[in-house]
């Protein structure tokens, strides 16, 4: 599917305008440049797109007002009503009807896979995100991770990529060793059954209570660690069963958020994988020794360097990610290889890179670390060591628990409360989490996520029910050929612009790997709509043919808010 927005259209015939005009400028922009160029004015007075004609004064050699009033003298199409020369730009102003249909038109018919495109088929993109820890629990700081990771998922699929969804589950270490001698000293089936993982963090916190009196348990707790590195039936066993135990935990907080994966091949399964990189990087003489570690030395790259082998002759992260890069690309050969990681891993990453480019692997520049900030709950940072930690489940459940109430109170004759109500304090805390630039540090506060009428998610979810609301009173109305001459005033073209620069967003937020340019921009719309809404009346019987303009344009922004709200993960509602 692709479609054309004006934008693009716009700047495509600007181009041949130049062209057509000066034949013999060298150094004229291309399409592509006067579409980066093009501006929306603050004030739709001054039009409704602005190129700045000065950027242009250097090619063409000529003074900025003559090139502005020439292109405005020789500019003329059907889809531009006017063209104006102001101080250095020239402003469009768009025929308006002739915009309406057009963008329209286009939506309905796609519907909801406007926006979507083929541009990715035949390529496949790696995303390794949520990468949960094994036999620890599942807390808000792995939010983030699971959550870009999805929706940037959703996005490149929706653009025609191939994806594969990676859970690398941190489950290798000598605290599994510790765990299971734990588990054999003091612990039983039956308990850890049933406790899952809280009982098997209870196991590892007396293990290092009791390892504080007698350092020989830390050997034993080695010792087992060994047996699983070779294998050992008994030792595999119960590293299974306790990773099974988690996965079962935590697989109940990815159904509510609606999350999955294709791979949860972890770090234990490089285990196998590690020595054909220790051979190859000495084989390509880059590892040394220093203080008996083997290392890569990265200091000609100012960073420290990326330790292969401790002087014991153990494995680290940063080895089995080096398994994990080189595994991925045999497998899967991906034109891109996304981590979702805090950027606190901003150093290890740039090392793991930096020595698979020395390896000789030029796929290198095609991993990327997407790295966010951090979350905070009302105002208290996260320390698992001060005890403050928020398991990810108990606030997606108070989260529900608080939308039942708000709708319990607003629409209590609403038929599947429960339903809507996952729907909408699970979509609270997800927009939450994806409305800021993924840099930026996030203080999670009740008051803002799930409040109705901020910028939050049951403000656009409520958005886009009044929207179905609308179309299902439409449904009594006779069908009319609609007349686009009566959604020209400003406050629809505020809803047909947002709408008509949709497909860019998206592409934007895949390039830059920010869901939050469509969070944003969804939530703009759904404001433009509530104006509109607010301000006219949609149904009119008077008027069959303006209604039915005014209930395509509702349609369309129902179609574009659902598909922005399922890119960042969101359900909509259709009544709430
Ligand atoms: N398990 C790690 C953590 O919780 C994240 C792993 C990220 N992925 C990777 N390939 N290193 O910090």
């Amino acid at each position: 599917m692709s479609f054309m927005d004006m934008k693009t259209k716009l700047a495509g015939l600007m181009a041949q305008c130049l062209t057509d005009t000066w034949q013999d400028a060298q150094g004229l922009p291309t399409a592509e440049e006067i579409r980066g160029l093009l501006a929306v004015p603050p004030d739709p007075k001054m039009g409704d797109y602005a190129l700045p004609v000065f950027r242009l004064a250097k090619a063409l050699r000529m003074p900025t007002a003559k090139i502005a009033t020439t292109v405005v003298e020789k500019w003329s199409h059907e889809d531009v009503a006017r063209a104006e020369a102001v101080n250095g730009y020239v402003n469009f102003f768009l025929n308006r009807v002739n915009f309406a249909a057009e963008t329209l038109e286009s939506v309905l018919k796609a519907g909801e896979n406007y926006g979507s495109s083929d541009m990715g088929n035949g390529k496949t993109i790696c995303l390794d995100y949520s990468s949960i820890n094994i036999a620890k629990r599942f807390h808000i700081g792995h939010l983030s991770t699971t959550m870009i990771g999805h929706s940037l998922r959703r996005i490149y699929d929706f653009l025609g990529y191939k994806t594969v969804g990676i859970n690398h589950l941190g489950d290798w270490g000598t605290q599994f060793g510790k765990m299971i001698c734990a588990y054999k000293l003091w612990g039983n089936e039956e308990e850890v059954e049933k406790g899952g993982v809280n009982e098997l963090v209870r196991l590892y916190v007396k293990f290092h209570e009791e390892a504080e009196k007698d350092p020989a348990l830390d050997d034993q707790g080695r010792a087992w660690f060994k047996k699983i590195e070779d294998g050992d039936k008994e030792a595999m066993r119960i590293f299974n069963w306790f990773k099974a135990l988690t996965l079962r935990d935590t697989e109940r907080v990815y159904k509510l958020l609606g999350v999955t994966f294709d791979s949860y091949a972890g770090e234990s399964f490089y285990n196998d994988k590690m020595d054909r990189v220790i051979n190859e990087l000495k084989e390509k003489n880059l590892l040394t020794i220093s203080e008996g570690a083997s290392i890569v030395d990265l200091s000609e790259d100012n960073m420290s360097p990326c330790i292969i082998l401790r002087s014991d002759g153990a494995t680290l992260y940063a080895t089995r990610d080096l398994a994990a890069a080189i595994y991925r690309h045999d497998t899967y050969h991906f034109d891109k290889c996304l981590y979702v990681v805090a950027y606190q891993q901003d150093l290890h990453f740039r090392q793991i890179f930096r020595v698979l480019e020395k390896m000789g692997y030029e796929w290198a520049k095609d991993c990327v670390h997407v790295a966010f900030g951090m979350i905070s709950y009302e105002g208290q940072a996260l320390s698992t060591r001060k005890g403050h930690v928020v398991y990810l489940e108990d606030l997606l459940n108070k989260a529900v628990e608080k939308a039942r109430e708000i709708i319990e109170e607003k629409s209590p004759n609403l038929p599947n409360k429960d339903e809507v109500a996952r729907q909408v304090g699970v979509g609270a805390v997800v927009y939450f989490d994806l409305h800021n630039d993924r840099n930026k540090d996030i203080d999670f506060r009740w008051e803002r996520a799930l409040n109705f009428d901020g910028e939050t998610g049951p403000y656009v979810q409520y958005t886009h029910a009044r929207c179905c609301s609308v179309l299902r009173k439409a449904e009594a109305f006779a069908a009319a050929e609609p007349d686009y001459s009566v959604i020209t005033d400003d406050e629809a073209q505020d809803v047909l612009m947002l709408i008509s620069h949709f497909p860019q967003v998206v592409r934007k937020a895949m390039e830059q790997s920010e869901p939050s340019m469509i969070t944003r921009h969804t939530t703009q719309l759904a404001q433009a709509y509530n104006k509109y809404y607010f301000e006219h009346r949609i149904m009119d019987e008077s008027d069959p043919v303006g209604t039915a303009a005014r209930v395509n344009l509702t349609r369309a922004v129902r179609d574009v808010i659902k598909t922005g709200l399922y890119l960042i993960g969101v359900e909509a509602p259709e009544r709430m």
